[in-house]
């Protein structure tokens, strides 16, 4: 089954077509920079940007594999959770092929996506497992019972992992989105050099809350001076990385142990993140947890990931019927 995914969830353009769930047979993903003045996503823009990249990404997805309703069985695209402006290009986009080509279609809730960027970039890993999703817009740990088939365990009380990055990068004025800017930093940097406090909860489970991190780091600056921050730059953000690190990775392996699951997957774009594949694979062999990452331009939003859940509830035969609409809030599990 050729299925062709599209995702338009937020400030990405993406498409691909992916054959069985896991062979990419084509893919292209435009990622919009006209936020970086701005110091963060501008909703308005990033619809009509959006409108702007959607017809030539596809007829440059076309001349690299020709798509025809005789070449692919259906089309699957994001339809939350995201900017609406954004959901509605990329929705539409994809009714409009599915009836001029009297094609299926369906729709995908992002944050599945995420997960299935694992299924699509390793064929070896296997259900259950914890999944860690981690991006600029959510943070929640999944129990995977099987694909398709999730638990929430847990999620962030108030910013995302990557929304955090996002806003510490632009208080050290590397620009946005600058998760990947503080990664390569952090690796030049020492992570002792300051202690920035982890969150903490009256309640048990697995929380996270990245906003008093953000605090922190804002009122650790504000007595700096420029030259100081100059000199300490990756030392700050090697600083700041260790401790969002660890608050990521020590619910997750907590969530495993406590459900007696042996896999843990990470999904989402701070899966990208160095330091925490390397935190997640030394924590993971010293409990003897098999973890996984999704190809780094698979933890950023891409279309693969969407065929990939795509194909595999089409093979259940599941559709969208033209009713379906746009849902920013769309939960995982509705
Ligand atoms: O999954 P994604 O592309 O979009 C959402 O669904 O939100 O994630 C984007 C987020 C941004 O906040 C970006 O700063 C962060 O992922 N990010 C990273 C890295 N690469 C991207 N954060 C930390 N380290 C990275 N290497
Ligand atoms: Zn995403």
């Amino acid at each position: 089954m050729r299925i062709l995914g599209i995702e338009t969830s937020c400030d990405e353009t993406a498409l691909a077509v992916v054959e069985d769930g896991r062979k990419v047979l084509c893919e292209f993903v435009y990622s919009q920079v006209e936020h970086a003045e701005f110091g963060g996503i501008v909703p308005e823009i990033a619809s009509r940007q959006q409108i702007r990249k959607i017809g030539p990404l596809f007829q440059a997805c076309n001349e690299a594999f020709p798509l025809a309703p005789n070449t692919i069985d259906g089309i699957a695209v994001t339809c939350g959770p995201g900017l609406v402006g954004s959901l509605l290009v990329g929705l539409n986009f994809a009714k409009g092929l599915a009836y001029g080509w009297e094609l299926p279609f369906l729709g995908i809730n992002h944050l599945e996506g995420h997960i299935f960027a694992n299924y699509l970039s390793d064929d070896s890993i296997l259900s259950p497992f914890i999944c860690l999703i981690v991006s600029g817009g959510h943070t929640m740990i999944v129990k995977v019972n099987d694909w398709c088939d999730y638990d929430v365990l847990g999620s962030t009380r108030d910013d995302a992992a990557g929304e955090a990055y996002d806003k510490v990068a632009k208080l050290l004025g590397l620009g946005y989105p600058g998760g990947g800017r503080i990664d390569s930093l952090a690796a030049g940097g020492d992570p002792a050099f300051h202690r920035f406090p982890a969150a903490k909860f009256k309640t048990g489970g697995y929380q996270f809350s990245f906003s008093g991190l953000k605090t922190a780091v804002a009122m650790y600056l504000k007595d700096k001076t420029e030259s100081f921050i100059g000199d300490h730059l990756a030392d700050i953000c090697a600083s700041f990385q260790a401790r969002v690190v660890d608050m990521l990775v020590s619910p997750t392996i907590s969530a495993a142990k406590d459900h007696q699951i042996n896999t843990v997957a990470i999904g989402g774009g701070v899966a990208a993140n160095s330091g925490l594949r390397r935190e997640f694979e030394r924590r993971a062999a010293a409990e003897k947890i098999r973890v996984f990452f999704p190809d780094l331009k698979y933890c950023t939003d891409n279309g693969a990931m969407i065929a990939a859940a795509g194909c595999y509830r089409m093979q259940r035969g599941e559709r969208s019927d033209f009713s379906l609409t746009a849902t920013p809030y769309l939960p995982l599990i509705s």
